[in-house]
């Protein structure tokens, strides 16, 4: 039966390459096998979301980030990093894992099994 399954991708071998990624900066934007990601650091969490905004689908590269919401640099709808959620609207969050060193990213895939 076709169900959908969260499967898990490699985003990083090592976690320092991540935290180096956002060392500086609040959020980056990453390509992955699945497209573009944006990651973001916000009050010592890491988020991972579609880097395309609801609003208008337009990249989130450049966001702000500000008490815990990604603020779109297009027309500053501002979205829920816990949630994704805002406005209405809601941008596609990914769960991260961090297992080991390494750290995973989920995506809901179709699957038969
Ligand atoms: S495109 Fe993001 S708020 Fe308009």
């Amino acid at each position: 039966m076709l169900s959908k399954k969260l499967k898990w991708y490699l985003l990083f071998e090592d976690r320092s390459e991540l935290e180096d990624l956002l060392a500086t900066k609040q959020s980056v934007v990453y390509k992955n096998i699945f497209g573009e990601v944006l990651l973001v650091k916000s009050n010592g969490a890491i988020y991972a979301f579609k880097n395309k905004c609801p609003h208008q689908n337009k990249s989130l590269e450049n966001c702000k980030i500000s008490e815990g919401h990604v603020i779109c640099p297009w027309h500053q709808y501002q979205f829920d990093c816990d949630s994704g959620r805002g406005h209405g609207l809601n941008i596609d969050k990914f769960p991260l894992k961090f297992e080991g060193d390494s750290v995973y990213i989920g995506k809901e895939v179709w699957s038969l099994f």
